[in-house]
């Protein structure tokens, strides 16, 4: 078909040069940034109607995604005097049945990120009512819907974008026209509720949510999303064809909707996962290696046997042109990749380190591994840890949070039974003493499916998930004086919800690096976490970094990610990758071993339903052979490290 000027040009034209988006997209470094950018764009337009004596309508989103957002807004209005007078709210959704008192509730999210800090008239706020008889609901609905048109419609829609593709609770099979109603939830959004329900048969099935026509109403949306594991839903998004199986594609009908990302939900995107797919590249070695081991992976070609036509074939004729031939760009990229291959993470003593991931010298390195809960260390880099300590290295271990939410009470009680029986056998419990273990062991049996655990519960459990942790550590080749237990205070709240990470957070960490001087750090760059609690761990670490940066002793430290349990590097990325041989995998399985209260079923066990050893072993093996695919020595399993370097 011939565009003419009165046909409205279709979206993609306009983007096609690039990428294949058919929204506008805007990658951010971090979703920080990223979520200041939105905050203050709502900031604006409620000053702006102000300006007007107008009110604004907000539709808004829960779950992790928007939090941020909320917090900016709430130190704006804190701090800049933001005033919130004459804005009106509707929420997308909340879970059916639900009382708005239950801390899984969206009433109760939604009052603790943002209504209970702000000068917003409390008739002014609507979120819909999970307490409704079914009767009642079909009208209720209708009546949402009314009461958003009454007020003018939405102004700003915020959408979260959940795995499933649903926006608002709209999941795959949502009509188009549909309008705020009851609806089913897909068991992947019940899975990944989990984190706030416990346990699988808490999760409602239901929810009432606001219908795709009623999202599509709204006169601007942001669509936000944030890490790894929302990358290949944001691309089929953006990229895909409109489908009722991923709702979220009938955005790509509005008229304005910004899309807003960070890197890593941008990172199944054409144009940054293929870039040369799209058009011409400034082709430097980190995006040539990229290119190269996705033609190896694509042809299914060791690196070295890639000829000229492969190249041509495949969109990469233009890095044939900048770099000759197919033959010195993969002897390049071989050599490279060969390099990254050590047995010695901790630098080979007396050898050549030019092309060497790590330092010879000095010979015995003092090292930290950092492990934000009290198992990612031998589940991520067990067979490392136990190399570093068998060459000599001086390694300390510093678990950063207590983990003390992942233990079920079942296992609680166990111990507190132990304690009581063996109490009372050598009479080493006191009367006190037996009736305190006693009733806390009746509290745990009594505890209701929502209620949050006492501190005295939470205790018992991190101490659970210390001796584990000791064992693994001990069972590494440590000692108890090299052992470091941080209990950082941002994640002491009892539930998935953290506090916001504070000075005593980083204090405890700086404190730690600068009593031991460490040459190599070990942190877990896994950004994928479904908790987040990674992400903050890592993120402390890198502001430790930053306040200890002009310490002399701070130029030798080099620190090193490794993943969690959740994904890997991709093979362009790794720096070093450490071989790990059969009888070492078992015994990085046994390390992982130690922790019994996180085998079979842990409490939040993400969306992978797999034990922790077995995607430990899956993960490394399948590293091993990406590397034996590009051509590479064939390994039993592989970990895989990044290095971060500061400015
Ligand atoms: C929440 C909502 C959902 C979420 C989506 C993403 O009100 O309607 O669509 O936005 O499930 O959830 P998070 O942000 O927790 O990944």
């Amino acid at each position: 078909m011939i565009a003419t000027s009165k046909m409205k040009e279709p979206k993609v034209l306009k983007y096609q040069l690039k990428s294949l988006e058919k929204l506008p997209v805007k990658i951010w470094d971090a979703s920080s940034q990223a979520s200041i950018h939105v905050a203050h764009s709502i900031a604006l337009a409620i000053r702006q109607k102000q300006q007007e004596s107008e009110n604004i309508v907000l539709g808004l989103a829960t779950g992790s995604t928007p939090i941020m957002v909320y917090n900016e807004l709430v130190r704006m209005h804190k701090e800049e005097g933001l005033s919130f007078h004459n804005v009106i709210t509707f929420n997308l959704d909340e879970y059916y049945p639900m009382p708005p008192d239950a801390r899984q509730s969206y009433v109760y999210f939604m009052n603790e990120y943002l209504f209970n800090h702000i000068n917003i008239p409390k008739e002014n706020i609507h979120i819909p009512d999970g307490t409704l008889s079914m009767d009642e609901i079909g009208a209720y609905c209708e009546q949402y819907e009314k009461l958003i048109d009454f007020h003018g419609g939405i102004d700003i829609q915020l959408l979260g974008i959940g795995r499933t593709g649903h926006i608002g609770f709209n999941e795959p099979g949502s009509w188009e026209s549909s309008l705020t109603r009851l609806v089913r939830l897909d068991p992947v959004t019940r899975r990944d509720a989990l984190k706030d329900f416990v346990k699988e048969e808490n999760v409602p099935h239901r929810a009432v949510t606001m219908g795709i026509a009623s999202i599509m109403k709204a006169k601007t949306i942001y669509l936000m999303a944030w890490g790894q594991h929302k990358a290949p839903v944001v691309q089929k998004a953006v990229e895909g064809v409109i489908t009722s199986s991923i709702p979220s594609t009938f955005l790509q009908k509005h008229n304005n909707v910004k899309v807003v990302v960070d890197t890593e939900a941008a990172g199944e995107l054409t144009r940054v996962k293929t870039p040369w797919l799209v058009g011409l590249c400034n082709w430097n070695d980190d995006l040539v290696a990229k290119a190269v081991v996705w033609l190896s992976q694509k042809v299914d070609k060791p690196i070295l046997k890639l000829t000229d036509l492969d190249y041509n074939e495949n969109h990469l004729s233009d890095l044939i042109v900048e770099r000759h031939s197919a033959y010195s760009i993969n002897i390049e990229i071989f050599n490279r990749l060969q390099r990254t291959i050590t047995g010695w993470p901790g630098g080979k003593p007396g050898e050549d380190d030019k092309y060497r991931p790590e330092r010879a010298m000095p010979a015995k390195k003092r090292v930290i591994i950092f492990s934000p809960h009290p198992d990612d260390d031998v589940i991520s880099m067990g067979g490392t840890f136990q190399r570093l300590v068998e060459q000599g290295h001086e390694v300390h271990v510093a678990y950063q949070t207590s983990g003390n939410i992942a233990v079920h009470d079942h296992d609680a009680i166990r111990f507190l039974e132990f304690i009581e029986e063996f109490g009372i056998k050598e009479a080493i419990l006191s009367e006190e003493g037996k009736e305190k273990v006693n009733k806390l062991i009746k509290k745990i049996i009594k505890k209701k499916a929502r209620e949050k655990d006492t501190a005295s519960t939470l205790n018992v459990k991190g101490i659970i998930r210390r001796g584990e942790a000791r064992g693994g550590a001990r069972f590494c080749g440590l000692t108890d004086e090299q052992i470091h237990f941080l209990d950082l205070p941002f994640y002491e709240t009892g539930a998935t919800r953290k506090n916001p990470v504070g000075d005593l957070d980083i204090e405890i960490i700086m404190s730690l690096i600068e009593k031991i001087k460490p040459h190599q750090i070990y942190a877990a760059g896994d950004l994928a976490d479904p908790h987040g609690t990674h992400r903050v761990c890592l993120d402390a670490i890198f502001e430790a970094f930053e306040k200890l940066k002009s310490k002399k002793w701070m130029k030798d430290c080099w620190l090193w990610l490794y993943r969690g349990a959740w994904h890997e590097w991709q093979p362009h990325e790794i720096e070093m990758a450490v071989p790990i041989s059969p009888q070492e995998l078992h015994n990085k399985r046994k390390a992982i071993f130690m922790h019994q209260s996180q085998k079979d079923s842990p409490p939040f066990p993400g969306n992978d339903e797999r034990e922790f050893w077995v995607r430990a072993e899956d993960r490394n093996r399948e590293t091993a052979d990406r590397y034996r695919s590009l051509g590479l020595a064939e390994y039993e399993a592989m970990e895989a490290f990044v290095r971060w370097k500061f400015e």
